[in-house]
């Protein structure tokens, strides 16, 4: 059993593996926390918290004698508003009277087997874990509502989910103003905060910053969890490393506007509030209704980053995904975007399929331009009827050529976006967000379709089923490219504006539930102008996302570096494309890039026909590689040996299976410099008992030093071997590699 009640005490404690979770009804019916880390006894923690008469902290009008008791000073499960808790809210709603605030007191609980299930929002499910669910049933007093808090343990994973459900049981309806999904009150401690901003290009760029005595946000107010804030923050200790340390990590499942506040209170205490962003946010709650806050999923290390990261890499890959890519292999895929932008027709397509297909690649995606008028990015969205001009026959035609290359074909489509210059937009210009009585503010001279409408959703639904029923399509890019701003819908009333951005996102999770349920072998890869809605939401129904669309290699390490700390490997889209590279003009050896697409679904973006024969020559030889080592990448155990923003030298990573008995070592120098140090990396994960042999050694982009026995060993002596031991805690030196941004793949095998 992983929820356990006190009755005396009334304390819940949940447990994981490795984890502790615990929560207490106080004298007056409060919620109050009082630990979440490293698993405990089954003590009462409640001795921490010791009473104090704090001045201008508030006291509660039935125990007002009693100053030493004050919402305003204890820890919280679930913070209220306008009720003496000055610190960040989690919940505010207000009667039909005007009343405002929030106060919760405790009603009774119940245990339920499995986890949870939100209604229309994704969360992490059952899939075989051991899980149970706690729901807490507090009265709110002010509205008379109940609220739910949601709490999903999955035992051997060490994580626990937290969601909030408010069902309105009353006869009056109920605004909701804010509601977060959960607060997390950390009381002693002084912590920092890691989390991931960006911009398009350039996102989840890794920033560790101390917490100070104020509020700090991560935002997005975007429509969407955006390139600018991942809805994904750390909490750790000063001296958290890697390896070592306490971290929290809440992850919010959500792809819409989201905000995470922290604060630092007059005590010291430490409180996260994580959820919808409550700026232009409300929602009215019917009688007999319910609204679901999204869920929040939290684990807890006592070993530092790394573990933290591999547990949310498993849970996002078991639990989250539904798609049965979730395990499947997928394909090697060639992407015309950056081949061909817009200007293609069926002939040019062919040719880079045909030329793909002879070097090994397995899928062509056809990328934006393929319908209505869409020579440009200024028309043709929302016209989703192919464009016999570039595509004569229709797809047809070419996907019928394209399979008897025996490769796949996949699809890109923008669902949710409208060009003025489109006849969708000319027969309904109502379905677009805009406000009465001002021009819509443009971003890629495109406007966003109203996908809070049920009609809208219904039409999507249509033209893209028809689209799939019609056409051998096994595989869909969905992309999404601006930002949601004039947020208004024709179809709503003025008192519920407020839902608008939240109805948007059900209703995107709606055409998505829609479509991957019924092409359930439809491979769908998430998009938004790159990494723009890269998040635990969409991994649900899209098991791969495009990461950024910033291909060059170097960019990527710290692109990928910083997605790899809450997302797996194989959620991470990746390609080669050409040099200069489009974005940067930089230049990479061409077996670089390709290390570095390889720590990724994989793909190319460029067309093979303009390379050279020895690179052509290469193409095979990294397609061999990656499905050799494809189960070592998609399923292994994730390490990041180095940091990309600290180490300008060189950037290394190491995949190691799961029973220990392979690892890969990948390593690209960053800068090489004159008579340098020889770059020096310590392995991690291995068995530090068993042997291993340094099987095979790929060198990208170099001109090697002379010192190479102990990488290719001797023909006397034959491969070097080498204890996991030796590896992990005396480390590896490097050759020197002299040359522009050289990379190095290693394949060490056990033998012993
Ligand atoms: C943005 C995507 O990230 C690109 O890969 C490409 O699909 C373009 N959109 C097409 O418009």
């Amino acid at each position: 059993m992983s929820i356990r009640f006190d009755s005396e005490s009334k304390t819940f404690t949940l447990y994981t593996k490795n984890t502790a979770y615990q929560m207490q009804v106080n004298q007056v019916g409060h919620l109050l926390h009082l630990y979440y880390g490293k698993k405990t006894g089954t003590d009462n923690l409640s001795y921490q918290y010791i009473p104090a008469d704090c001045g201008f902290s508030p006291n509660l009008y039935e125990i007002r004698q009693n100053r030493m008791i004050s919402v305003d000073i204890l820890p919280q499960e679930y913070s209220g508003a306008n009720t003496g808790d000055f610190r960040l809210s989690s919940l505010e709603m207000v009667t039909k009277e005007g009343a405002y605030g929030a106060d919760l007191y405790y009603r009774d609980y119940k245990v339920l087997p499995g986890k949870y299930a939100l209604d229309g929002l994704p969360a992490l499910k059952e899939a075989g874990s051991r899980v149970e669910t706690l729901v807490i049933n507090m009265y709110e007093l002010i509205t008379g509502t109940t609220v739910q808090l949601l709490y999903g343990v999955f035992e051997e994973e060490d994580v626990i989910t937290r969601a909030v459900r408010i069902i309105n049981d009353t006869e009056n309806t109920i605004r909701i103003e804010k509601v977060a999904s959960a607060c997390l009150d950390l009381p002693f401690g002084n912590w920092e905060m890691i989390h991931f901003h960006g911009r398009h290009c350039m996102e989840r760029m890794t920033q560790r910053v101390p917490l100070t005595r104020n509020i700090q946000t991560v935002s997005s107010k975007r429509g969407c969890s955006s390139h600018h804030h991942n809805p994904f923050v750390i909490l750790c200790n000063k001296n958290t490393t890697e390896d070592y340390g306490p971290c929290y990590g809440a992850m919010l499942a959500y792809s819409g506007n989201h905000k995470t506040d922290v604060e630092v209170d007059q005590m010291g205490l430490t409180r996260m509030v994580m959820g919808i962003h409550d700026t232009q946010f409300s929602w009215n709650l019917d009688p007999d209704q319910s609204f679901c806050a999204p869920e929040v999923i939290f684990t807890y290390s006592s070993e530092g980053l790394t573990r933290m990261s591999q547990t949310y890499h498993r849970i996002l890959r078991n639990n989250m995904m539904n798609s049965k890519f979730a395990h499947a292999k997928r394909p090697v895929l060639i992407n015309n975007w950056e081949a061909t932008y817009f200007d293609f027709n069926r002939e040019k397509i062919l040719k880079i399929a045909q030329k793909a297909a002879e070097l090994g690649v397995e899928m062509l995606v056809l990328d934006d331009g393929w319908f209505g008028s869409r020579n440009d990015d200024n028309r043709g969205l929302g016209d989703w009827f192919v464009n016999e001009k570039k595509l004569e026959g229709g797809l047809n035609p070419l996907i019928t050529e394209i399979n008897k290359m025996g490769m796949k074909f996949g699809l890109w489509i923008e669902p949710e976006m409208v060009n003025e210059d489109s006849d969708l937009y000319r027969e309904h210009p109502e379905w677009a967000l805009t406000m009465p009585g001002r021009k819509p503010t443009m971003g890629r001279n495109q406007l966003v379709l109203d996908m809070s409408r049920k009609d809208v959703i219904d039409y999507l639904d249509e033209c893209f089923s028809s689209i799939l029923e019609n056409h051998n399509i096994e595989y869909i890019k969905w992309d999404m490219n601006r930002n949601m701003t004039d947020v208004y819908s024709h179809a709503a009333p003025a008192n519920r504006q407020g839902e608008i951005f939240h109805r948007y996102i059900l209703g995107v999770y709606d055409l998505l539930n829609r479509l991957t349920t019924k092409f359930p072998d439809v491979l769908f890869e998430g998009c938004a102008g790159g990494g723009g809605r890269f998040d635990a939401g969409m991994l649900q129904y899209c098991p791969q996302i495009w990461t950024s669309d910033d291909t060059d290699s170097i960019e990527r390490l710290t692109i990928q570096y910083g997605t790899s700390f809450g997302y797996p490997i194989s959620s991470m889209g990746a390609h080669v494309s050409t040099c200069p590279n489009h974005q940067t003009g930089r230049t990479t050896p061409f077996g670089t890039r390709a290390v570095v697409a390889m720590s990724g679904t994989f793909g190319y973006e460029l067309d093979l026909n303009l390379i050279s024969e020895e690179e052509k020559e290469e193409v095979k030889d990294q397609i061999r590689r990656f499905h050799m080592y494809y189960d070592l990448i998609q399923n292994g155990t994730y390490f990041r040996l180095t940091d990309p923003t600290e180490n300008m030298y060189f950037t290394a990573w190491e995949f190691v299976s799961e029973n220990k008995e392979e690892a890969l070592l990948n390593m690209v120098m960053t800068r090489t410099r004159a008579n340098a140090n020889p770059a020096h990396f310590w392995m991690k994960g291995l068995d530090p008992d068993a042997k291993y042999e340094l099987r095979d050694v790929h060198f990208a982009g170099c001109s090697l030093g002379v010192h190479m026995e102990h990488i290719y060993g001797t023909p006397e002596k034959g491969k070097p071997v080498y204890t996991g031991s030796s590896l992990m805690y005396a480390g590896f030196s490097m050759p020197l590699m002299s040359g522009d941004y050289p990379s190095v793949q290693m394949h060490f095998v056990k033998v012993g």
